[in-house]
């Protein structure tokens, strides 16, 4: 059971609050794990009844949820401990009427989720501190990304910091909340086995895919001006090659994860000048089928300017200037509207140094989020019979199968959880996130610079041709 509190969520009519955070806090709730006094206020311009509120929110967590995990009681005894305020986030009076809305906090620990547009982050903490709403013990949740360039985050993080000490503040990620996530970390640190490979010595080149097939839904305006690179790579997939390449942590405990993380990300090659051309790919969808159905060009999506030239994928090779990993390429991709969903890395091996088999191939290590979570690693074997025929094999570890079909946790209630318990270890620290804006600006200012513009691919497609260019030349290629 976690502490007395109120969980204030701004943006508290948004997809991200209707469609993941409503849900995960309802099955927190259902498991016993939300303290008997929490309060959960959605604060949002659009002027509802209370009433109105929960017939939304219990729409919208039905249509989440499994039927097997809603159950009206449990709906009926949540939805007490819910409650709406309306509110124009930009105006300091508001703050005022929601300082007296809330009453003093008697005890009660006040977290502010801010599911908010990132420009809204500063205007938000600097009201809430002069609305008196923040003591030593609130805690403030950002969500991704912060800011759209390290001077803006900069500025973003130094504002939150005048208001929040840096342990109050809870940067989601919530690509380190999924189970497989952390589940690298355990194959890579429980394992003694994988350590002496884990090196360039044996590892040929790691990839990071995050494929989707959805486009930009209703994110429209907000995407528009992110773009692939700062939706997903600035954070997302940096943080997963953060988890693959990092040193191993004197302690599971948040600083120490933190600190090894930062040392890859301040060892990342900046790819600047002609790096940019070579080792980058940007890429925009143009109309398409995915599963059959005819799907627009980006660029008539809703509230997408007609004559975008915003990525909605990228592909880069990344390098780590350390010991560990010197010559061996880290190759990113993501992209919407791809042919199909399926976010993994692959730790792909060198081949053995003296061949003595027809037709063996090098080890490969998968390790898959979505859409199901299993890591497999592929090993030569010899078919049974007459001669030495080997095919690969996969040695399976998925989840589901060995630990039975239990509900999986959603990232969002693991993080969720964290932060009532007070446990930043899953969360971007601030240098992180600094450490993760200077290597991405270079690249985002090469293509403005260059005006290379997005290469289209069609809907449905595997990206652009370039991103297979990219590791075709070196004689690699796509895993999947
Ligand atoms: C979000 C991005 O952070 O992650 C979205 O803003 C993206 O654009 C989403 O669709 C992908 O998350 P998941 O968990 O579905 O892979």
């Amino acid at each position: 059971m976690t502490i007395p509190c109120d969980i204030l969520v701004f943006g508290g009519t948004g997809d991200l609050a209707l469609n993941k955070l409503l849900p995960a806090l309802y099955h927190l709730y259902r498991e016993g794990r939300l303290h008997n006094a929490v309060r959960i206020v959605a604060l949002a311009r659009r002027n509802l009844p209370r009433l109105a509120f929960l017939q939304l929110a219990e729409r919208r967590c039905r249509a989440q949820i499994a039927r097997a995990d809603f159950d009206d009681d449990t709906w009926g005894r949540f939805s007490t401990r819910l409650d709406y305020f309306p509110m124009d986030a930009s105006q300091s009076a508001d703050f005022g009427r929601l300082a007296r809305f809330l009453g003093e906090p008697g005890g009660l620990t006040r977290v502010y989720y801010l599911a908010t547009a990132p420009n809204l982050f500063v205007p938000i903490a600097t009201h809430l501190q002069v609305a008196g709403l923040v003591d030593s013990e609130a805690r403030i949740v950002l969500e991704k990304p912060i800011g759209q360039s390290l001077e803006s985050a900069t500025a973003i993080n130094s504002a939150i910091g005048a208001v929040f000490a840096e342990p109050q503040v809870f940067r989601i990620d919530h690509y380190l909340g999924k189970e497989t996530v952390q589940n690298l970390m355990a194959l890579r640190f429980a394992n003694a086995l994988l350590e002496p490979v884990w090196r360039g010595n044996q590892i040929d080149h790691v990839q990071i895919s995050v494929c989707e097939t959805l486009g930009v839904e209703n994110r429209g305006s907000y995407y528009d001006r992110a773009g692939a690179t700062r939706d997903m790579l600035q954070n997302h997939l940096l943080q997963l090659l953060c988890l693959v390449a990092m040193e191993p942590p004197a302690q599971f405990e948040a600083e120490a994860v933190r600190d090894e993380k930062v040392k890859i990300l301040r060892a990342l090659k900046p790819i600047t000048g002609q790096d940019v051309q070579d080792r980058t790919v940007r890429g925009q969808y143009s109309a398409g089928k995915i599963g059959g159905q005819e799907v627009p060009a980006y660029y008539f999506e809703k509230d997408v300017d007609n004559d975008s030239d915003t990525e909605t994928f990228v592909a880069v090779e990344a390098h780590i200037n350390n010991w560990r990993w010197a010559g061996v390429p880290f190759y990113l991709r993501t992209g919407k509207r791809l042919a199909k969903k399926s976010s993994q890395i692959v730790i792909q091996f060198k081949p053995v140094p003296h061949r003595l088999f027809e037709g063996d191939r090098a080890n490969q290590l998968l390790i898959q989020l979505q859409p199901d979570e299993r890591i497999s690693l592929q090993m030569m074997t010899k078919t049974p019979g007459k001669g030495m025929h080997l095919e690969p094999v996969e040695l399976n570890l998925n989840l589901a199968q060995v630990f039975g079909q239990t509900r999986r946790w959603d990232a969002y209630e693991r993080l969720l959880l964290d932060v009532l318990e007070g446990d930043s270890t899953l969360f971007m620290r601030r240098d992180e996130v600094e450490a993760a804006w200077a290597w991405i600006d270079p690249i985002i200012n090469g293509w403005q610079e260059h005006f290379q513009a997005p290469r289209p691919y069609p809907a449905g497609s595997n990206g652009p041709d370039q991103a297979h260019s990219l590791l075709a030349h070196q004689g690699r290629s796509w895993h999947g």
